[in-house]
Order: structure tokens, then C-alpha cells, then sequence
């Protein structure tokens, strides 16, 4: 370890961040333009300017602020997405479903998909930039989230197969202007129950926007109205492909075949939760 990674990481340790290494590094290599692999063996001295920066990251990052958030980006899948304040930072328990929607995509000569909820855009983009022949639609109801998922698809060179829509699930007449002839949804909505918000951690509550957290009183809410809209927008045959939090694969499966849907599989993410529902028309 160099000595400015060395330093940083020891300042983080004694924080109780938990991985003090990798992160020092990915913040040197942040001042510095560079890449954290960059930083293995060797490290550029830094000029005031940039020793500055370091400490301000170093000190939000000692009081929980998410380090995605502090670097303004984060690795999800096989690229990098633009995070902020405005979109929930992409989780690595959420691949599970893109690579699932992947090879159903491959798999069926899919044409169309539609992310309802897409955020930072890590699902949807991720999917397009897999499957050649795609097009896409994207819906959230945050213009700001909009903002940060339109330069993401800028950046992986997908603006022109897909199309962003703000609106809510809840619009009327929302599936008729979205569409009615999509191969796959793909969806993580919201589904923290609204009572548990105040026991997430700090990282999360502060920081991640509470329009993408609170799932209402029992956490389904959103689920409720996504399944009744889904239904007529998915081509017959097609798939719908959820996620879920902790303990709520069961009560989803059942939301969703009170309007129609079959259950195909459930899959668990990387750590053995039952993560992905995925159901058909
Ligand atoms: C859990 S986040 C998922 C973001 C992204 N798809 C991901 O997996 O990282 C849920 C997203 O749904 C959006 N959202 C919440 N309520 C909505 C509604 N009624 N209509 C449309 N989008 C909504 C939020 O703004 C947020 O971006």
C-alpha cells in the first residue's frame, strides 16, 4: 500500500468502515483521475489541491456518508453508473434479476422492455447493453432520478434505444401511454414498510431518496398497483421480472397472480435471499 492509501485506510478502520483498504484507495485514485487498480503499488504525489479534496471525502466519509455518493459513481454489474443524492445507489443484490431478464431476452428474441421505476437506470441499461436488438422504456417519478438515468445512458451509448418517461404508476391511463406490446417488465420498486424507515441504516435513510424506500404501511403498496398496470402492457406470453425484499417473495407472487400472472421461478440473490420474483402472462 502506498503511503496516502495507507494513511486513509488506517483513519477509516478506526471508523469501523468496513472495507478501509479498497475504499482509501478508491478515494486517492478519485482526487488523482485515476482508477483504484491503479494504485496497487505506486501512488502520484499529491499537490495541496488535491490532499484538500481527499480530507473533505475522508471526513464526510468517517460521518457514514455512502461512498458511491462521495465519488458520484458506482460498479453495478459490468459498468459504472452516475449516482447522487437523487437515485437509489444500485445494489448488488439486484443483478440477480438483470442477468435473469438477460437471458430471457436473448433467449425469446425480446424487442422491448420496460423498466417501471428505473432510477440511477442500472437495470435497464444494463439489460440493453447485453442484448443487441432491445429497445426500452424507463418510467419514475422523479424528474431528478430522470436527469441521472438519461447521462447514464449517454455514457454506455444506449440514448437512442431507449426512452424515458416521467410519470407515476399511479397515473390513470398510464399503460396505454407506456405501451401495450412489451416482451419483458422489469421492476424494483419501493418496498420498505413506511414504519421500518427509521431503522435502516444511516447510509441508507440520509441518503438514499425516501421515494425509493417507502413501500406504505405493509411494504407492497406499489406492488399492488404495478401488477394491475403490468398486465395489459406485457405481450402475451411475456414476463414480468421483481424484485422483492426479505420475506416478501410469497405475499408478491400472490399480488400478482390475483391480476393474471403465473409464477415461473424465484430466485435467490448472493447472499441465499429469495430475491427475484419472476412471473408470466
Ligand atoms: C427501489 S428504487 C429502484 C431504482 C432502480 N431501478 C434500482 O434498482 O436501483 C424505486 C424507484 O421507483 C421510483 N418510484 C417510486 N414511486 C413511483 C411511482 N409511483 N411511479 C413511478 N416511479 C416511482 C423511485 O423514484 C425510484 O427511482
Amino acid at each position: 500500500m502506498t503511503n496516502a492509501v495507507q494513511n486513509i485506510a488506517e483513519i477509516l478502520k478506526s471508523h469501523q468502515i468496513e472495507e478501509p483498504k479498497l475504499e482509501a484507495r478508491m478515494m486517492v485514485a478519485s482526487v488523482l483521475n485515476l482508477e483504484a487498480n491503479d494504485l496497487f503499488f505506486d501512488c502520484p504525489e499529491l499537490n495541496a489541491e488535491q490532499e484538500k479534496q481527499l480530507a473533505e471525502l475522508v471526513e464526510k466519509r468517517i460521518n457514514h456518508y455512502p461512498l458511491c455518493k462521495l465519488l458520484g459513481k458506482k460498479g453495478f454489474y459490468k459498468y459504472d453508473f452516475i449516482v447522487s443524492e437523487d437515485v437509489l445507489s444500485p445494489r448488488p443484490d439486484t443483478e440477480i434479476l438483470v442477468e435473469a431478464a438477460i437471458n430471457y431476452a436473448k433467449e425469446n428474441k425480446a424487442k422491448k422492455i420496460l423498466d417501471l421505476g428505473t432510477g440511477s437506470g442500472c437495470i435497464i441499461l444494463s439489460v440493453l447493453g447485453d442484448v443487441a436488438d432491445l429497445s426500452g422504456v424507463a418510467l419514475d417519478a422523479s424528474v431528478k432520478a430522470l436527469n441521472i438515468a438519461a447521462q447514464n445512458a449517454d455514457n454506455l451509448g444506449l440514448a437512442n434505444r431507449i426512452k424515458f418517461v416521467h410519470g407515476s404508476w399511479f397515473d390513470e391511463d398510464i399503460s396505454s401511454s407506456l405501451g401495450t406490446d412489451f416482451d419483458l417488465i422489469v421492476t424494483n420498486p419501493p418496498y420498505i414498510p413506511s414504519k421500518d424507515i427509521e431503522n435502516l441504516d444511516e447510509e441508507v435513510k440520509a441518503h438514499d431518496p425516501l421515494l425509493a424506500l417507502d413501500g406504505g404501511e405493509d411494504g407492497l403498496k406499489d406492488y399492488r398497483q404495478i401488477a394491475k398496470i403490468s398486465y395489459p402492457m406485457l405481450k402475451e406470453g411475456g414476463k414480468i421480472f421483481i424484485e422483492g425484499g426479505i420475506g416478501q417473495e410469497k405475499q408478491i407472487a400472490d399480488v400478482f397472480a390475483k391480476e393474471g400472472f403465473c409464477l415461473s421461478t424465484i430466485l435467490k440473490d448472493y447472499g441465499g435471499i429469495n430475491r427475484c420474483i419472476i412471473l408470466k402472462k
